[in-house]
């Protein structure tokens, strides 16, 4: 038995009562903020949350057995969520940063050859070990910024062999980092230079060929596809998010990422859990969206990296869309392992406030992976995953940018970061 005793946060920020359903609108801003709050755990799951004055009366027995951290002066929050994270890989793609630089577009280089296509290359010729070792060192990084659950998506195979290998990669890294790892399947993440000619061909390998073989190891729990003029149409993408959901693997899709292109409207239509990028999503698919209950998963890092316009976040959340934020980590449009500098740019570059971008980080992004029953929150019965930040209130953690707040790190119920260090 092992119980744990976070103890009189200057700010405990709960996030609680958006468990059912995501956040919308006003209730984004509703980060149930404790002060001077406490939360105890036992056997990794939250058993009382409430005010040191309140925990410490009421479960004196129990304190006494507890291991403490003392939170006097620092906020705490559920574990970050990251629910947009392409990091099971291998190689990096700096030439391609700088070739960017000089006025190339991400288009251009990928249509070219290189793009998505060259850490497929480098992904298929890396062994297990090799991405692995080299994917290990991102999560660690990531859990040293308070992320304690990501979300991760296949597409650097783009055969069903090195598909396979990928998802494999994650499943291990599941199992032996303390990071959780949900993963998706997203075989549709480029058409293969070989396929130019007839992606269509292509679209029928994932279909046929890669989606049952997936479902059948269990090995993805969605399905993802980058819808985009010159990868895959509204129509291919369609086809593959529903063939997708014959085998049990949920809808997610790449939208509007560089061009209006209907990808929201596809996600409204195929019931998707969520579409991503969205920075040229439509008012229509906006509109759709919110009516039928899509998330939107905002990915500012991206606008800030592919130096695009970014999502009108703040139009999204006052229409009535239900808004997560994450990094979309990954070695071409968005490099980043910090989902705190995410948090910022979502406040200044989206229109969101400080609180929202907390919900969009914490609870709705637990939503976007559907995992909102398990984490995202603190509340009774709960995970015990928690981020202490060196920081006096929530405001300053997106005052204060481009700087790693993290203090400490608790994954179900086991300190995993401590003063800035890794110590599981
Ligand atoms: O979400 N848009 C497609 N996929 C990724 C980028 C992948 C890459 O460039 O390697 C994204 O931006
Ligand atoms: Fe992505």
């Amino acid at each position: 038995m092992s119980i744990l005793y976070i103890k009189n946060a200057a700010e405990l920020v709960t996030v609680k009562g958006h468990s059912s359903s995501p956040a919308k609108k006003e209730a984004m801003s509703d980060i149930g903020i404790i002060e001077n709050g406490s939360v105890l755990s036992e056997d990794g799951k939250i058993i009382a949350v409430g005010t040191d004055e309140e925990i410490s009366k009421q479960y004196k027995d129990k304190i006494e057995e507890a291991k403490v951290i003392d939170a006097t002066g620092r906020v705490v929050t559920p574990g970050l969520v990251d629910p947009h994270t392409h990091i099971v890989y291998a190689g990096t793609r700096e030439n391609e940063y700088a070739m960017r630089l000089r006025g190339q577009t991400y288009m251009e280089i990928m249509n070219a050859g290189g793009g998505i296509h060259a850490t497929t290359r480098a992904t298929q010729q890396a062994s297990f070990d090799e991405i692995y070792e080299q994917s290990k060192v991102r999560l660690d990084k990531m859990l040293l910024n308070g992320i304690t659950t990501i979300e991760a998506k296949s597409g650097y195979g783009l055969t069903l062999e090195h598909e396979l290998k990928q998802l494999e990669v994650a499943k291990k890294l599941n199992e032996d980092h303390q990071m959780d790892l949900i993963s998706t399947f997203m075989g549709a993440h480029a058409v293969p230079m070989d396929y130019k000619e007839n992606p269509e061909a292509f679209v029928d390998i994932v279909i046929n060929e890669m989606l049952p073989v997936v479902a059948e190891k269990n090995l993805a729990v969605f399905n993802d596809v980058f819808c985009e003029a010159g990868v895959f149409t509204p129509e291919q993408s369609h086809r593959i998010l529903e063939a997708g959901k014959k085998y049990g693997l949920k809808p997610k899709i790449h939208a509007d990422e560089i061009e209006p292109y209907g990808g929201a409207e596809t996600a409204a239509e195929v019931n998707a859990v969520s579409a991503e990028h969205l920075l040229r999503a439509s008012d229509k698919g906006i509109e759709m969206m919110a009516e039928n209950d899509v998330i939107g998963v905002l990915l500012p890092g991206t606008a800030f990296f592919l130096m695009a316009d970014y999502a009108e976040g703040r139009k999204m959340i006052d229409q009535g869309m239900a808004v997560a934020l994450s990094t979309d980590a990954n070695p071409g449009s968005s490099p980043t392992l910090s989902l705190q500098f995410i948090m910022n740019l979502g406040c200044l570059n989206m229109g969101m406030t400080p609180e929202e971008v907390i919900t969009a980080t914490t609870i709705n992004a637990a939503h976007a992976i559907d995992a909102q029953d398990r984490i995202g929150s603190i509340e009774v019965g709960k995970d015990a995953d928690f981020t202490m930040f060196d920081v006096k209130n929530h405001l300053m953690l997106s005052y204060q940018y481009g700087m790693n707040h993290t203090h400490s790190v608790v994954k179900k119920g086991n300190v995993v970061v401590e003063d800035r260090h890794i110590v599981k």
